[in-house]
């Protein structure tokens, strides 16, 4: 079962038109389709906003919310089900089946919503749609232009616009339990993957065989897709923050880093791991990752309501630095290395962001200019790194070319945190210990 329950999106539309005046109709309209080239269309992903309040996947869907006088009501706007279509391209849920599927109030089909949103939204006080899809904004526009042509007939138009996103990023940002239980799968099954990559990884081997074994994981598992990129890079790739290419044969002697996660029903998981490609590290290697890993524990240690975001980063930065400065790839003081940011060259990121139904999850990071308090339900990576510059010919060779970084994906509780990706070995002997098995 990975699956929320409906209810689950009741609840949140729910919530979402308690928030709201009375009056209020909400639009929200499902991804577009994008074509890949001719007929032929890009993998299909539902919008997340939009499935998080729908539970819907299918394309050319239009949910619409009123808060009327007679209460609550979602309609939702779907394909009608048509036997050659779904031939060719799938099944279809239909316009008959969707009110009791999705437990919604009424169903209308897809073509009609133009028509009948202007109906929606007469007399009512206020259309909320995301500002940020412009095709909603123009469907919202030109049935608001048509409503205001039948003034005569005695139709109202609602004279405000407002803003979805904020909305339902600010209800996003914190899970249920439900929730929390579908990213823990899915941090599980990408633990595996990992977990795998680790036990088959070989000197010779391509990146691209290690990402094979990863997505392999991933898909026996009923991951349904990866939640970004695979990051599988090999040596001094890993000094790339973004490395997609994945194509380098594995070098012994190098380090891997391995950035991947993947989705689960909607939920992202974004876990890195950094380990020997030949099972061993290096001392040079070694206190690298050492460093790394006493960063992510101090920004680990920061972790529980009321702590701000910046306090994980901040301390991250103070034990980085500290450790750059012991082994002389910085000189002078703490503080002053702090204050003029020189720990930048290597450690060039922040220490994470919400994670969620998107790897880089909905939710603002500060509020009126300070960083925001953690509060119980939030979701965070830990992920600090420290990266040397290959070709810097003023660093000691032992050192260039070193990429090192350790994600995990954090759950704040009411006593502190859940680590839902604690079970992949992230210490030197428990790494070496899982590749030498
Ligand atoms: N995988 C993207 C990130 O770690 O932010
Ligand atoms: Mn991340
Ligand atoms: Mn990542």
């Amino acid at each position: 079962m990975t699956k929320l329950a409906t209810i689950e999106y009741t609840n949140r539309r729910q919530a979402l038109l308690q928030s709201l005046p009375q009056g209020a109709v909400v639009v929200i309209q499902c991804a577009p389709v994008h074509i890949r080239n001719g007929d032929v269309e890009q993998d299909y992903r539902q919008d997340s906003s939009f499935y998080y309040l729908s539970g819907m996947v299918e394309q050319q869907t239009t949910l619409v919310l009123t808060n009327g006088v007679d209460g609550p009501c979602s309609s939702i706007f779907c394909r009608s089900k048509d036997k050659l279509q779904e031939i060719w391209h799938g099944r279809r849920l239909g316009v008959d089946a969707a009110p009791r599927a999705l437990m919604m109030n009424q169903a209308y089909a897809s073509e009609s919503v133009a028509e009948k949103l202007i109906e929606l939204l007469d007399g009512a006080s206020q259309v909320v749609y995301g500002f940020s899809r412009e095709d909603t904004g123009d469907l919202v526009k030109r049935s608001l232009s048509k409503l205001r042509g039948l003034t005569r007939q005695g139709k109202t138009c609602p004279s405000q616009l407002v803003d979805l996103d904020p909305l339902v990023d600010a209800m996003r940002l914190f899970k249920s339990s439900a929730e929390v239980e579908q990213m823990a799968m899915a941090c599980d099954i990408s633990v595996a993957a990992h977990k795998r990559a680790m036990s088959v990884c070989k000197v010779g081997m391509n990146e691209y065989q290690l990402a094979a074994e990863l997505h392999h994981q991933f898909s026996i598992q009923g991951s349904q897709r990866v939640a970004y990129g695979s990051i599988v890079a090999g040596g001094e790739n890993a000094c790339i923050l973004h490395y997609t290419n994945n194509d380098q044969v594995l070098q012994d002697g190098d380090l891997v880093l391995i950035d991947a996660g993947c989705e689960l029903d909607h939920y992202a998981s974004d876990i890195t791991r950094t380990f020997p490609v030949n099972g061993r590290f290096s001392e040079s290697q070694k206190t690298i990752y050492e460093l790394v890993l006493a960063a992510r524990q101090a920004a680990l240690a920061c972790i529980k309501p009321g702590a701000v975001f910046t306090d994980m980063q901040d301390a991250a930065v103070k034990v980085i630095t500290q450790g750059l400065i012991d082994i002389g790839l910085l000189t002078g003081a703490l503080d002053k290395n702090i204050e003029d940011q020189t720990f930048r060259k290597f450690y060039m990121h922040n220490i994470g962001h919400w994670l969620g139904m998107d790897v880089h999850d909905v939710g603002i990071y500060k509020i009126g200019g300070e960083s925001r308090p953690l509060i119980a339900g939030m979701v965070t990576t830990v992920e600090p790194g420290i990266y040397i510059d290959p070709d810097d010919a003023n660093i000691p060779s032992q050192w260039r070319g070193i990429g090192v970084r350790i994600e995990d994906n954090i759950l704040v509780t009411e006593d502190g945190y859940r680590n839902l990706t604690a079970y992949l070995p992230v210490t030197v002997a428990d790494i070496e210990t899982l590749m030498a098995g």
